[in-house]
């Protein structure tokens, strides 16, 4: 679990982030959404410790963060995960090479240990075999999969993931979501994922920060944003009128009213003095 309250951040002018507080929960995952330039990457970085926030305090599982030490961050930074925008995988080092990194910077594995810890997570992200290629040779989808396996090959609690699907089609998207989703559950880690893509917000969100000119403007489930009559959020959300057809529809099937095809007609015909 993480807490945050009271987040303050500013650059020079710009208040990027005002008094937002939440509760990251363990074991599930965790969405900040919100339009570009809301706030996402900059409460993601003010929450590992790659910016200090002006004002507010941070907890992991009920120890301040803002009052650790040097000392004490490094080894709280080594239960964080972080698949990186765009993946950051080294071009130069081999798929192997890359998941190796993080083994060789903070455990004390021999190197055969090293190389079955990484053979498990590359299997957990279904790319066995995939050890000795280099990120050139790999799809989008791969890339981010050999990110997310390098993200957890410490074991972490917290597992933070920026934009994981950009630059993924729809298709490869869902597959990355329920690989994050899945492992989120398996490891029981608290997840946070940045995201401005509506299908991850139905898929896994479990638990939604919705950032509105960085402040938090709105808080609930998947199931909830259906039913939200925040109109910041339904126009972030429901963008498209289609969406916004999809939204009524299901707030209809939700109140009963549409129960057979006969119904639905009529319905399509009267669908906004119905939705009230
Ligand atoms: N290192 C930085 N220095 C100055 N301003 C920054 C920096 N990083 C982000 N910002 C500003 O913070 C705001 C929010 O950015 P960001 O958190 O990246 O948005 P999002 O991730 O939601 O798209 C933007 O106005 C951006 O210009
Ligand atoms: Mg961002």
């Amino acid at each position: 679990m993480i807490e945050f309250i009271n987040i303050g951040k500013q650059f020079g002018e710009n208040k990027v982030l005002s008094e937002v507080s939440h509760v990251m929960q363990t074991g599930k995952c965790n969405l900040i959404i919100g339009t570009s330039g809301s706030g996402k990457t900059v409460l993601q970085k003010c929450l590992v410790g790659l910016f200090e926030p002006d004002r507010g305090e941070i907890f992991y599982d009920g120890i301040s963060f803002t009052e650790m030490n040097n000392q004490s961050r490094k080894g709280l930074r080594q239960q964080i995960g972080m698949l990186f925008q765009g993946s950051a995988l080294f071009d130069s080092l081999t798929v192997e090479q890359n998941i190796m990194f993080p083994l060789e910077m903070f455990s004390k594995m021999n190197y055969g240990e090293k190389k079955i810890r990484v053979n498990e997570v590359l299997a957990r992200v279904n790319l066995e075999d995939a050890n000795n290629k280099f990120p050139s040779e790999l799809s989008g989808g791969m890339k981010k999969r050999v990110g997310i396996a390098r993200a957890i090959v410490l074991n972490p609690k917290y597992l933070f993931c920026d934009e994981p699907n950009s630059g993924l089609d729809p298709q490869t998207s869902l597959v990355i979501d329920k690989l994050i989703f899945d492992i989120t559950k398996e490891f029981n880690m608290t997840t946070v994922i940045n995201t401005h893509d509506m299908n991850s917000v139905m898929e896994i969100g479990e638990n939604i920060l919705y950032m509105y000119q960085g402040k938090k403007e709105w808080t609930g489930n998947n199931e909830e944003i259906i039913f939200s009559k925040n109109e910041r959020l339904n126009e972030f959300i429901f963008a498209s009128k289609f969406l916004q057809d999809a939204k009524d529809m299901r707030m209809l099937e939700a109140k009963g009213i549409i129960s057979d095809d006969r119904n639905m007609e009529e319905i399509l015909k009267n669908g906004d003095k119905l939705s009230n």
